[in-house]
């Protein structure tokens, strides 16, 4: 099996990072969600080397994310985690950062809630939250969106799709984790940053 390849990741990887490195400063513990190939763990463990990163996901994509990791070979980078955000349980160590990218419209507004459940209880207290994706504000925000949000509904989950900002924010704030930044990324993205108050 060769490395599988996201175009979207060698697109996005780079703005992510200039975002994202302002607030993963001080040394730490990473947990990355729903990691896919693992393209972003490389990039971000390659060049934020104070962080230990650690990847997730579960099923299929765990394969090809181990070999982009093993030929990373960085120290900093551990194997990738079976990880499903549905579960109660992720982990015996709390960690101090959290980081996902476009999970939150691949799933159903349920399986946020248990994400958020979950992130609740593995984020150290005044740790950050970085979710990045595509959001609606009050509908959709370009006819790329409607086209991805038709396709997810279509072929992944009858309940995917892109969530309502607003919606995830207040969602977000039930359990804990407060909007810091809302960082407008190309392609109509977002990068939502969260500091978990409580
Ligand atoms: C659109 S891909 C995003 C992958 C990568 N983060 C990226 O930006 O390219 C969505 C990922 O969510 C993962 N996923 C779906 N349901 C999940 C769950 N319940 N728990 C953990 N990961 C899940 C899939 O395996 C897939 O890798």
């Amino acid at each position: 099996m060769s490395k599988p390849i996201s175009q979207p990741c060698l697109r996005n990887q780079e703005p992510i990072y200039q975002a994202l490195k302002d607030y993963f400063k001080d040394a730490g513990n990473v947990l990355e969600l729903a990691c896919g190939t693992a393209q972003h763990a490389v990039y971000f463990a390659q060049r934020l080397p104070h962080l230990n990163w650690q990847p997730s996901d579960v099923g299929p994509a765990i394969e090809g994310a181990r070999l982009w990791i093993d030929e990373a070979c960085l120290d900093n980078l551990k194997p990738v985690l079976m990880l499903n955000i549905e579960d109660d349980h992720w982990s015996n160590i709390p960690f101090d950062y959290i980081y996902s990218a476009n999970l939150v419209h691949f799933i159903s507004m349920e399986s946020v809630n248990s994400m958020f459940s979950g992130i609740k209880k593995h984020l150290k207290r005044q740790g950050f939250l970085a979710l990045y994706g595509p959001y609606n504000q009050n509908g959709y925000t370009s006819e790329g969106n409607v086209r991805l949000d038709e396709w997810l509904k279509a072929d992944i989950n009858s309940k995917a799709g892109i969530k309502e900002l607003d919606e995830v924010i207040q969602l977000a704030k039930h359990y804990g984790l407060q909007l810091e930044a809302d960082h407008a990324m190309p392609a109509n993205n977002h990068l939502l940053i969260f500091r978990k108050i409580t």
